[in-house]
């Protein structure tokens, strides 16, 4: 069997296969349909200081090749995460990551503090990027505001922070490199990207909202540019997230410079995404002759000389 361990910066996984927040709940919520300790990691839901509610439905909507989301980061707040979702996380046996989500860098700053006192949390992940609260991509559309965020973050806490990027901007890589300079442990690459769909006979937003962020197959060959651009411009390793849907999409993943990858939508087409996207990664790289999954990390090939890429 090929080996599939890998290392995020400080972070040493078991294998690449993460589940991505806010498609994984908090893992019990997918335990019936397959184990979640098989993973590299999971990503819980974006935690805030106080609980919030979430945007009022319809939330989802699904278009031709991706689904767009409005949910508003509903969660339970800190408090309830630590008494009651993080110990069944821990029970599993796998690296627990936690996403977290502020409004102010102080509230980064007591998210991260206090979880870098938790036990059993081995790693934070800033969401600096969400579309769908008002505000929420203040901090991940300006590199200096990133880049004060992740310090103070990285101050606060013993844990390493993984900056994870909204796709919402011209050029991702000052966003990467900002994050470096302030002391991050690694990227996840990509959030969601802002989209709309809309009903033309009612003239309304087929969600509460206006927008919603589009996920799911229709990104990944945009984020598969994203991830191969900052691992190209950037020191830090790379988590890739967008529209993995099967061990073929990771594995691309991983040639364009990803270190691991998360799986986010897939998982509500199929609740055992992760694992059957895991299985495939191993019968993929035995069936190759590819002995370590890490040789395959970054490993793109330019295009031989003279080919134009049309
Ligand atoms: C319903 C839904 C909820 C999400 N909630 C969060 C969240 O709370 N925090 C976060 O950082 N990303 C959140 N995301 C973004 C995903 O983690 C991921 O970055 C994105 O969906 C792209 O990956 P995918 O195409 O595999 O879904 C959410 C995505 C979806 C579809």
């Amino acid at each position: 069997m090929a080996l599939l361990a890998v290392r995020v910066g400080p972070l040493d996984l078991a294998n690449p296969v993460m589940a991505a927040s806010g498609t994984f709940g908090y893992g019990t919520e997918l335990a019936p349909f397959m184990d979640p300790g098989r993973l590299g990691a999971i990503v819980g839901k974006s935690i805030s200081l106080e609980p919030r509610e979430g945007n009022p439905p319809p939330r989802t909507v699904e278009t031709p090749a991706g689904l767009l989301n409005s949910i508003g980061l509903q969660n339970p707040g800190l408090e309830r995460f630590l008494e009651e979702k993080l110990p069944a996380l821990r029970a599993f046996g796998t690296r627990v990551v936690v996403n977290i989500v502020g409004e102010r860098v102080e509230d980064y700053v007591s998210l991260a503090g206090r979880l870098g006192e938790a036990e059993g949390v081995d790693a934070l992940e800033l969401n600096l990027s969400c579309p769908n609260v008002d505000r929420g991509l203040l901090f991940g559309s300006d590199p200096a505001l990133t880049e004060e965020v992740v310090r103070a973050s990285v101050v606060a806490t013993r844990l390493p922070v993984i900056v994870k990027l909204t796709p919402n901007v011209t050029d991702i890589l000052p966003y990467a490199r900002a994050s470096e300079r302030a002391g991050a442990a690694a990227v996840s690459v990509a959030n969601t990207y802002v989209g709309m769909a809309l009903d033309w006979r009612s003239r309304r937003s087929r969600l509460a909202r206006p927008t919603g962020g589009l996920s799911g197959p229709a990104i990944k060959p945009l984020v598969l540019r994203l991830v191969w651009q900052c691992r190209q411009g950037c020191g830090l390793p790379v988590i890739g997230v967008g529209g993995i849907a099967t061990a073929e999409d990771a594995l691309e993943y991983l040639v364009a410079g990803a270190s691991a990858v998360q799986v986010g939508t897939a998982t509500f087409a199929d609740p055992a995404a992760c694992a059957r996207v895991l299985e495939g990664m191993g019968r993929l790289l035995d069936e190759a002759g590819v002995r370590d999954v890490n040789e395959l990390v970054g490993s793109l090939r330019a295009a031989p000389a003279g080919r134009s890429p049309n």
